[in-house]
């Protein structure tokens, strides 16, 4: 049977307690406990002081964590947006090249051009403010993929912005989740 916390009696809690605080790495930093009759005594208020202690710390820790993260998350963004900045603008001034390609198409990918251009403008104001110079130099892929955009094969070209368009699809689906997490 699992006992839960509460099940315990609050004597075994501070045992407990006692315990794990003398195990934690930072022993040296526990002042000795008092020996009363060759037994060992921390006051209850030496017990709060070293938690209270620690869970700051560890709170500090975390928010400093958290800090860190959010520019891994904006990193992301902006490399996803650097990225497809080439392939992106290739994408939208030859896809009216593609034969019989329906007029909803094409306005679509009219709109996404100006929506681009905004989501740039925008981003781009945040990360001046949030992120260093050599943060927003990150390195990011090359795009090789002109060629077959350009192919003289239709097949080909249909499979080109097929896939291209896929994972368009998915990079500014991450860019979306991570922008407005970190909104
Ligand atoms: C998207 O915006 C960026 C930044 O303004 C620009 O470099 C890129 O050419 C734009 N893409 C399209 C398809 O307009």
């Amino acid at each position: 049977m699992q006992l839960s916390l509460t099940q315990l009696p609050s004597r075994t809690l501070l045992l407990l307690l006692l315990s794990n605080l003398l195990l934690w790495e930072n022993v040296a930093s526990v002042p000795m406990c008092a020996a009363r009759n060759g037994r060992c005594f921390v006051s209850l208020e030496d017990m709060f002081y070293f938690a209270g202690t620690f869970s700051h710390e560890v709170s500090v820790e975390i928010s400093t964590l958290f800090s860190l993260f959010y520019a891994v998350l904006l990193k992301s963004v902006n490399t996803l947006l650097i990225a497809w900045e080439h392939p992106l603008e290739h994408l939208v001034s030859t896809i009216s090249t593609l034969r019989n390609i329906p007029a909803a198409i094409i306005s679509k990918a009219r709109r996404v051009k100006e929506k681009n251009t905004s989501l740039h403008q925008g981003f781009n104001s945040i990360i001046s403010l949030v992120l260093r110079g050599d943060e927003k130099e990150e390195k990011y892929p090359t795009w090789s993929g002109l060629a077959s955009l350009q192919s003289k094969n239709e097949d080909a070209r249909i499979w080109a912005f097929y896939n291209m368009i896929r994972c368009l699809d998915n990079d500014f689906k991450k860019i979306d989740i991570n922008l407005n997490a970190l909104k």
